[in-house]
């Protein structure tokens, strides 16, 4: 194999067991630098447990996970951070007494590799790239505003804001727009479209559909841990195993019509 065909990520046969409950089981797919992938799945598929293993959070059971050919399944999470993979979480997670700034200057400043040690120096290297980063996600408001103040799309914006201060090659974001309205969707859609142009890598675990289906060229749906589904999101509402257990009829000919619509 040579370099240029190495993926980025690689999942090989992971599995993830709690106890008698396997929350991923023997799943296997691949990404390429920069590409962008959707997961969808039923509550309770395995989808988050999925990306804690990708960030080390909740190491795999069994299988390998490679980026960019180097095994990382055993690597801590601060070294997973650093190797190049960032992430969002499906509930909110910043410093609520921080400002906007200073929590990305702190997302900046650990996701060096080389920062210095002991003590928090944020040199001027962490502060360039902490307005450049604000600037990515079209941050709007107030940058000095406490987080813990902020409107539920900001704090996901934020949150998505301090994982990319890490510069990262590979996103992981864990439904970023749950709970959003369609105008707040439309705007992470956007950030997200932003991000993907400049070459950084994406997988999307989301259950708005549309959401999903306009942004990823490929999609792959977890049903108890198991992948049932790989490929465009067009073959999505043919999928008969599909269909019966997470889209439901009704919806799955909503999307096929909105897909038809041109997403
Ligand atoms: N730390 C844990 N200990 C024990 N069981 C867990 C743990 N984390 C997740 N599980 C179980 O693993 C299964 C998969 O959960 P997971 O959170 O990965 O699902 P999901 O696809 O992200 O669901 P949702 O769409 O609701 O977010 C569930 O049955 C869940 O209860
Ligand atoms: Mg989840």
């Amino acid at each position: 194999m040579t370099a240029a065909s190495v993926p980025l990520l690689s999942c090989r046969n992971v599995s993830k067991q709690f106890g008698a409950l396997a929350a991923v089981n023997d799943l296997s797919f691949d990404l390429a630098a920069g590409e962008m992938l959707g997961i969808g799945g039923p509550n309770g598929a395995g989808k988050t447990s999925l990306f804690e293993v990708i960030s080390g959070l909740n190491p795999a059971t069994a299988g390998a996970v490679l980026f960019e050919g180097r095994d990382i399944s055993r690597l801590a999470p601060e070294a997973i951070c650093h190797a190049g993979i960032a992430r969002t979480f499906q509930l909110n997670a910043s410093f609520e007494r921080l400002s906007v700034r200073d929590n990305v200057r702190v997302a900046a400043y650990f996701g060096r590799s080389n920062r210095l040690m002991p003590g928090l120096r944020l040199g001027r290297a962490v502060d360039d790239q902490v307005d450049a980063t604000l600037d990515a996600v079209g941050w709007r408001g107030d940058r000095n505003s406490l987080a813990g103040q902020l409107p539920v799309l900001d704090r996901k914006l934020l949150m998505l804001a301090g994982a990319l201060a890490t510069s990262p090659k590979l996103l992981l974001m864990d439904e970023p727009v749950g709970g959003l309205n369609p105008q707040e969707i439309d705007a992470m859609m956007e950030a997200v479209r932003r991000i993907a142009s400049t070459g950084i890598a994406i997988i999307l675990i989301e259950h708005v559909m549309r959401f999903l289906v306009a942004l990823s060229p490929r999609v792959l749906i977890m049903h108890h841990g198991e992948k049932i589904y790989e490929g465009p999101p067009q073959g999505l509402v043919k999928d008969r195993q599909v269909i019966d257990v997470y889209l439901g009829e009704g919806a799955s000919q909503r999307l096929g019509a909105f897909m038809g619509a041109g997403a």
